[in-house]
């Protein structure tokens, strides 16, 4: 049985291109350093999944996955959830565990530090992340909202009310503004252009607005925005950048959290060209958490995550979902991930069991193992390793001590994450305060104008009407890089449309 196993394992685990290295595999508990286990680089766009209950060694998989990924010039995206990577920015040090492990899987163990940005919504400790309202677009905004139909239509047309006029929606505050604006003094004239609205609709819309800056969301939008290109960037030493990005201050707020991720993936989608498949990825992205990703999710919502981790892939861009049950991803999403990296499971309750078995039924069938039961049995830092091979057949299930990651395992100090950030130019790039006139300023001044002007606003004067002299050109020369970005905006809209603007290089 151990020849035969070695022999097969062996020969499933050898890939001719460059691979990441995970451990060495056991079979009945004992190890068998000599088959090593790693998957193809190639097919981390194919997705997947690392579960496991708490403390069974997921975040310690994630690392090892992003050093080497990072090592190998992939840039890769954390998402922290618990504030639990910092570690990743500094070499780890030896202690007997690792040594012990080390020397257990026969495996080389050198400490090393990693290329490391940190990006937080709050702005306190990283380059702070934003998004325009007009980028996040009326599609999302309406998702994130929870809009009907007829009120999804009135943000589509507000939305395109504020393209026409050059009116640059900022923040939520410019978004009321309109709003506003269109409920009184432009009702008549915007109802001649887009057909009558009913003010139930907007005033709906208003509320729902109000609510979400009450979870707190008003920190997200505005100026500037992060270019998602960022996320991808090679330092001299050939090491792709590993972005840790801080959601501690959003993951309370599910619903939020949720439209936040999409957004991204969407905005990354619509940026970044079709690749088709690479020898390696060009990004890869570690949800932690996932579970709630998909938990306040409408149903809206989870149709357009599923569609855009089945599109991202061909942009070189892979999705790896931590949670503790596989259960918690829908199966929708599930079927999509070609690996898995299975730490244990407890079964303390019989739904536990239940959650166990059906998990088990998601790994390729083994003659090696009984999966339900040895799901509940593996070691901390052990896990279930499946994968795709570099023809994109999967790969036998193995149980697999996984290697010990090489940097700090441990959190960074106050002072060692405040020295990162403050050498980060990305961080001094987007922590810059720049207040540009926005759709709230541009209207109140302009109404006050129009006012003075004379005429009611309902009437027009020297063949303009009030809302076009509103509009009167000045505004559209400060609009600048956002109304070539703004055509990105809406998860629908953004598919196939190509941007512009560029701050500095694209790195591709
Ligand atoms: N691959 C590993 N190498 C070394 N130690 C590990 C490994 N995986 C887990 N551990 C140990 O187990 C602890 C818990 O692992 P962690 O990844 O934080 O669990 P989880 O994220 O599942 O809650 C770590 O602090 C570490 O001491
Ligand atoms: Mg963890």
């Amino acid at each position: 049985m151990k020849e035969k196993f070695a022999a097969q394992l062996t020969e499933a685990y050898q890939f001719k291109g460059p691979s990441i290295q995970l451990g060495a595999a056991m079979l009945d508990k004992e190890l068998i350093p000599q088959v090593k286990v790693s998957l193809p680089l190639k097919m981390m766009n194919r997705h997947g999944l690392i579960a496991g209950a708490t403390g069974t060694g997921k975040t310690k998989s994630l690392q090892v996955f992003a050093e080497q990924l990072s090592a190998q010039g992939v840039s890769c995206v954390l998402l922290d959830i618990k504030g639990d990577l910092s570690g990743i920015a500094m070499p780890g040090s030896m202690n007997p565990k690792i040594d012990e492990r080390q020397k257990a899987i026969q495996m080389d163990w050198n400490p090393r530090e990693n290329f490391v940005e940190f990006l937080t919504i709050s702005g306190k400790e990283g380059a702070k992340l934003r998004a325009t309202v007009s980028e996040f677009g009326p599609v999302l905004l309406s998702k994130i909202l929870g809009l009907n139909d007829t009120q999804e239509s009135v943000v589509a047309m507000i939305f395109k009310f504020c393209d026409d006029n050059g009116l640059l929606l900022l923040d939520l505050e410019d978004l009321k503004r309109v709003i506003q604006f269109i409920n009184e003094e432009g009702k008549d004239e915007i109802e001649k252009e887009f057909g009558t609205f009913s003010t139930t609709s907007t005033g709906t819309i208003l509320r729902k607005i109000i609510e979400l800056e009450q979870q707190g969301a008003t920190i997200f939008f505005g100026e500037r925005s992060f270019e998602m290109d960022d996320l991808v960037r090679v330092d001299k030493k050939g090491r792709g950048v590993i972005s840790i990005l801080r959601v501690a201050d959003i993951q309370d707020k599910p619903k939020f959290f949720s439209t936040f991720m999409l957004q991204m993936l969407a905005e990354i989608y619509s940026k970044f060209p079709e690749v088709g498949d690479l020898d390696k990825p060009k990004l890869m992205f570690f949800i932690d958490e996932a579970h709630l990703l998909f938990e306040e999710a409408n149903s809206a919502l989870l149709n357009q995550l599923d569609t855009v981790i089945k599109l991202i892939r061909s942009k070189g861009i892979g999705l790896i979902f931590i949670t503790q049950n596989p259960i918690d991803i829908p199966d929708s999403v599930l079927a999509q991930l070609g690996m898995k990296i299975q730490h244990a499971l407890r079964a303390f309750t019989a739904k536990d069991r239940k959650a166990i078995k059906m998990a088990a039924e998601n790994y390729p069938e083994t003659a090696f193992y009984e999966v339900s039961q040895l799901i509940t049995e593996l070691g901390i830092g052990e896990a279930f390793v499946t994968g795709l091979n570099e023809k994109g057949i999967p790969t036998p299930l193995v149980h697999t001590m996984m290697r010990a990651p090489e940097s700090r395992m441990d959190i960074l100090t106050d002072n060692e994450l405040s020295s990162i950030v403050s050498k980060s130019e990305i961080a001094a790039y987007y922590n810059e305060i720049i207040n540009r006139e926005s759709a709230s300023e541009i209207l109140k001044r302009k109404i006050e104008d129009a006012k003075e002007d004379g005429p009611p606003v309902q009437e027009k004067k020297e063949g303009k009407s009030t809302l076009q002299k509103i509009f009167d050109s000045t505004v559209t020369r400060q609009v600048g890089r956002t109304v070539a970005r703004e055509l990105t905006r809406g998860l629908l809209g953004m598919f196939g449309i190509k941007t512009t603007a560029r701050r500095t290089k694209s790195w591709f």
